[in-house]
């Protein structure tokens, strides 16, 4: 006989439901054969009609289901033994598509239908009404639309209903309230909507309800407390609101507990730990919930994952959550807790007990005080976030740098970015070996020099310590860091000669040593890094010649400028020649054979060490390719390479189009598998390539979180010979901002929309972004084509600004002839965001785009385009919002502001969602929705309002500078997370 497979369970529900799963097919009663003898004949007939229906079997899976054998044998299907009846058709996960036949319903001695991980579309049958002795009934993870069939209520054996992932729309039928025998329900990850039926309370033996990622709305039914036997429940990602019913946390069974993501309110109960003894999973992130952490927490002893990130939790966290010795995850993220007082990370010490500690939060509270040495001996810690976060500015960690933390020895990622602190770094910390990832110590004041220990970080990706106070000499062991592929100490106090050394890192792709005190030649092993894409020497007091090759080959991937005495080097570089030294010189032979030799030498070392770099990739990846069309060495990716990642840059990949370029969706070999963005030129267009060259200069000296990052580029020649020209950028899940205030209506998705704390956020980063372009990049950056569609939104909803195809670098060092020559095309702005300065003629300056932010922070708030119909004879955006401020505010706002909430998020999970929910919830940090009344918020829309009035300004002399903005959003931000605290 066959064996069973499993379908994949919601982990969550795992145990229960394989043992009910395996009890139902193991204990087949034989069925009283009243059957004629005709039933055998009808399931064969209904198994014919099921397989005319399927439209595309890929693994040839039905092919079975002939005449040459009995119906019995066919693949995934089972008969009873004494009556031959069809009991089982389990087809799940064989890529099965087309529609459910309604002949299913004549298959009525059927006990489990399993369809789940195919790809059936259209209804589900009303027919499978009929199926009365069906136990288990799995459809997950397909895409069939409709409602939930009402007649599946008349199933009265069912034990398991599971519609997970799916697009059924419509209700939860109130009918299946009376599915006694029902232990799972999962209707997770579909567009159901409407309230949550009190009937459920009627499932006597229901243990698992899950129910999230939808859209329900209204309360949680107090009902849910009588279901006594209900141990996960999940809930998150709708539009719950309301409080927990207090009856449910009566229910001692209750083993995981997931409300993330709703508007829910209240405080948790004071004995949460003594009525929830066996509690596991408490999920509530992203809702109202304020209060404190109760003290009872810690009887709850069986506790993993606890997390209350983004709510209003104040107070003290127990100093003793640390009994909770099973804990794994602790999120306390985005909370008002602590009290900036020493005592406020006591905690940690107690947290030395969870041996299974894995993920730590704590960004962005009101922690203060020194952070307590003991961190360091959780070993099992691999994230640990402590970091704080631009906005809210909140966590104020100071002190040094608890040595003992080397004890972390499977830390993977360790963040101390933007702290307070001070010190020098211990040399213990980099003795952390299994620090695989990142280490973070940048914008602090840390002092001394960098530890020589530096060389024991063997696994280590990215070390970043810019802007510190570090002084001394690099190290020469930072050569041995041979994971090494992002190093960075801008801004520092480091002196002395730039090691050789580096040359050793052949992963290197990122190396910035800039604003520093760096003397001595330039090492001329860099130029040998073969994957060096970005280096930034500028501003120390390096001397000599400059390198021509690799990274030295192009203006585009090399800063050099505030350097007195360099020399040489390529001619762009307008560098002086390098005075004549009497060289001993080598006759030809002795210089061709041990470059040959070392050539051969490097080609081993490279291969060797590439393998062992991509380590962590499932395929071995090989060295940069070598095609006969690529004419730069330095090219990081060929044209092949784009060609296979974008399958030949198809439409169905195609991202959107400008005049310059079309930006391509593909997968490329990263680091493992990579989506990415691909933004191919269209060199038939005048001006592409400088286009290209503009945003590759722009680009590749920048990096800050709210700007599209360039992954790498391919400048090349396509297998047609045509000149070929890429830019390889991070992939933004979330598309444009553009497409977010105005979706179009197409219908295959619920309507997109950002709610007030979105759009403020939105604000925030694109003021950022500016603020750092204008301000603090070394070479100030001016944009100037900034509109909502060249902002775009990364998985966490975070804005980068992209598309610098017309940006302009304002030095007047490096770049001062070729600056000319862009000016001269004149600024091509797009109408309605462009200045009006720049329509007769003026330069590229900050104030125009200050300007073009203004207009865009005026949209984000009003829903409307600067060429919005209704702005005529005269009137433009600035105007029309200027003219009802402050007392018709309501008159110009979106009216999606103010209109019901819809949670535009949830797109986002589509597909990738399990329907327990567990996961995805964490990472799914949104906020909560939050509205605008004439009662509530309409403060701060009205102070973003003025902002985005000042920066429009007609003159450009009356704009505010990116500076100011940055502070005065900040400032609002704060005004808003406090007045929703109260
Ligand atoms: C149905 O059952 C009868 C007797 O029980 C048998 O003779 C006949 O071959 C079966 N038909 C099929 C299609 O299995
Ligand atoms: C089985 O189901 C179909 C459609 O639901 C119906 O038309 C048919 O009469 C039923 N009976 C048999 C014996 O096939
Ligand atoms: C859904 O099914 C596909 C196969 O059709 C599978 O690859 C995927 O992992 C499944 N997703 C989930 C969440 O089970």
């Amino acid at each position: 006989m066959a064996c069973y497979l499993v379908a994949p369970w919601p982990s969550i529900l795992h145990f229960h439901l394989i043992f009910l799963f395996s009890m139902s097919i193991l204990n087949l009663q034989p069925e009283i054969c009243l059957s004629n003898n005709m039933g055998n004949v009808t399931d064969r007939i209904s198994l014919l009609e099921f397989k005319a229906k399927i439209a595309s079997d890929p693994f040839g899976i039905l092919s079975s289901w002939n005449d040459s054998v009995n119906f019995c044998q066919w693949q995934g299907v089972i008969c009873g033994p004494k009556h031959h009846r069809v009991v089982s058709l389990n087809l799940h996960g064989l890529s099965l598509s087309g529609t459910i036949s309604s002949y299913t319903g004549n298959l009525t001695f059927l006990r489990v239908l399993n369809l789940s991980d195919n790809k059936f579309y259209g209804e589900i049958p009303q027919e499978v009404g009929r199926l009365f002795r069906l136990r288990h009934f799995y459809l997950k993870n397909n895409t069939l639309g409709g409602e939930i069939p009402i007649n599946i209520s008349f199933c009265s054996e069912l034990r398991v209903i599971s519609l997970a992932i799916n697009r059924l729309v419509g209700e939860i039928p109130a009918e299946l309230g009376s599915l006694k025998k029902l232990v799972a329900l999962l209707l997770g990850s579909n567009n159901l909507q409407g309230k949550i039926p009190r009937s459920v309370g009627n499932l006597s033996s229901l243990q698992g309800f899950f129910v999230t990622y939808n859209h329900m709305e209204g309360n949680i039914p107090n009902e849910l407390g009588q279901i006594t036997s209900l141990t996960k429940l999940g809930v998150g990602a709708n539009n719950l609101v309301g409080s927990i019913p207090s009856t449910l946390y009566n229910i001692s069974s209750i083993v995981a507990l997931s409300f993330a993501d709703n508007q829910l309110h209240g405080r948790l109960p004071a004995n949460i730990g003594l009525t929830l003894p066996n509690l596991q999973i408490f999920q509530i992130g992203v809702n109202q919930f304020h209060g404190s952490i109760p003290d009872s927490l810690t009887n709850a002893s069986q506790l993993e994952i606890f997390d209350i990130s983004s709510n209003r939790f104040t107070g003290q966290v127990p100093i003793n959550l640390g009994d909770l010795n099973g804990l794994q995850r602790l999120n306390l993220e985005r909370n008002f807790l602590g009290n900036n007082s020493s005592q406020d990370l006591a905690f940690i010490t107690s947290l030395l007990n969870c041996s299974n500690l894995q993920k730590l939060y704590l960004a962005d509270n009101n922690f203060g005080g020194v952070l307590p040495s003991t961190i360091a001996n959780m070993s099992t810690l691999g994230d640990l976030g402590l970091g704080m976060n631009q906005i809210s500015g909140r966590n104020k960690l100071k002190g040094n740098i608890p040595s003992s933390i080397a004890h972390c020895q499977n830390l993977h990622t360790l963040e101390l970015g933007n702290n307070n602190l001070t010190g020098i770094i211990p040399q213990q910390i980099l003795r952390l070996s299994f620090l695989s990832l990142v280490l973070n110590l940048s914008y602090n004041s840390l002092v001394g020099p960098l530890p020589k220990e530096v060389g024991q970080l063997k696994n280590i990706g990215a070390l970043d310590v810019s802007e510190s106070k570090l002084s001394g000499e690099i190290p020469e062991s930072i050569g041995e860091c041979l994971s090494l592929e992002f190093l960075y100490m801008v801004g520092n106090f480091l002196q002395g000669p730039i090691p050789s050394s580096l040359g050793s890192l052949r992963g290197l792709q990122q190396l910035d040593l800039s604003k520093n005190n760096l003397s001595g030649k330039i090492p001329k092993e860099i130029e040998k890094l073969p994957f060096l894409q970005y280096l930034n020497l500028s501003f120390n007091n390096l001397e000599g010649e400059v390198p021509t090759k690799g990274v030295f080959s192009s203006l585009m991937t090399v800063s050099l400028v505030g350097n007195k005495n360099l020399c040489g080097g390529i001619p762009e570089l307008q560098l002086p020649a390098c005075p004549k030294q009497k060289k001993h010189k080598k006759s030809p032979t002795a210089i061709i054979l041990p470059t040959i030799f070392s050539s051969v030498v490097l080609f081993m070392t490279i291969t060797s060490l590439t393998v062992f770099y991509w380590r962590k990739s499932k395929k071995s990846r090989k060295n940069p390719p070598s095609s006969p069309f690529i004419l730069d060495k330095l090219l990081r990716i060929s044209y092949k390479e784009l060609l296979q990642a974008t399958q030949g840059f198809s439409s169905e990949n195609l991202l959107g189009q400008g005049s310059f370029s079309s930006v391509y969706r593909g997968s490329l070999d990263l680091h493992g598998e990579k989506i990415v963005a691909v933004k191919v030129l269209n060199l038939q267009q005048h001006g592409a390539s400088k286009s290209f060259i503009a945003e590759c200069r722009a680009l590749v000296n920048v990096r800050h979180r709210n700007l599209v990052k360039v992954l790498t580029y391919c400048s090349s020649i396509d297998f047609k010979g045509n000149d070929f020209k890429a830019l390889v950028l991070d992939f933004m899940a979330n598309g444009s901002l553009e497409m977010w205030l105005h979706p179009k209506e197409d219908g295959n998705s619920w309507s997109r929309n950002l709610n007030l704390l979105q759009r403020l956020r939105v604000a925030i980063d694109l003021s950022f972004a500016l603020h750092y372009l204008h301000d603090l990049c070394e070479t100030p950056i001016i944009h100037c084509d900034l509109k909502p569609s060249n902002i775009l939104l990364d998985n966490d909803m975070t804005a980068h600004v992209g598309d610098f195809g017309l940006a302009r670098l304002l030095s007047k060092t490096t770049y001062t002839s070729s600056q000319g020559q862009t000016s001269s095309i004149g600024i091509k702005g797009t109408i309605g965001y462009m200045p009006p300065e720049y329509g007769i003629g003026s330069e590229a300056t900050k104030d125009g785009d200050v300007y073009s932010f203004g207009i865009i922070l005026l949209e984000i708030f009003t829903g409307r385009r600067p060429t919005d119909e209704v702005l005529t004879d005269g009137l433009n955006l600035h105007n029309f919002v200027r003219s009802k401020l402050p007392g018709q505010v309501m008159q110009v706002l979106d009216p999606k502001l103010i209109a019901t909430r819809e949670v535009g998020a949830k797109e986002i999970v589509e597909g990738k969602e399990s329907d327990d929910g567990q996961t995805e919830i964490e990472e799914h940090n949104f906020d909560v929705e939050n509205l605008i009344s004439p009662g509530s918020n309409m403060q701060i829309v009205v102070s973003v309002l003025k902002i985005g009035l000042a920066c429009s300004a007609e003159q450009p002399g009356d704009r505010m500078n990116m500076r100011d903005v940055t502070r005065k959003l900040n400032i609002i931000t704060e005004a808003f997370f406090r007045a929703r605290t109260l």
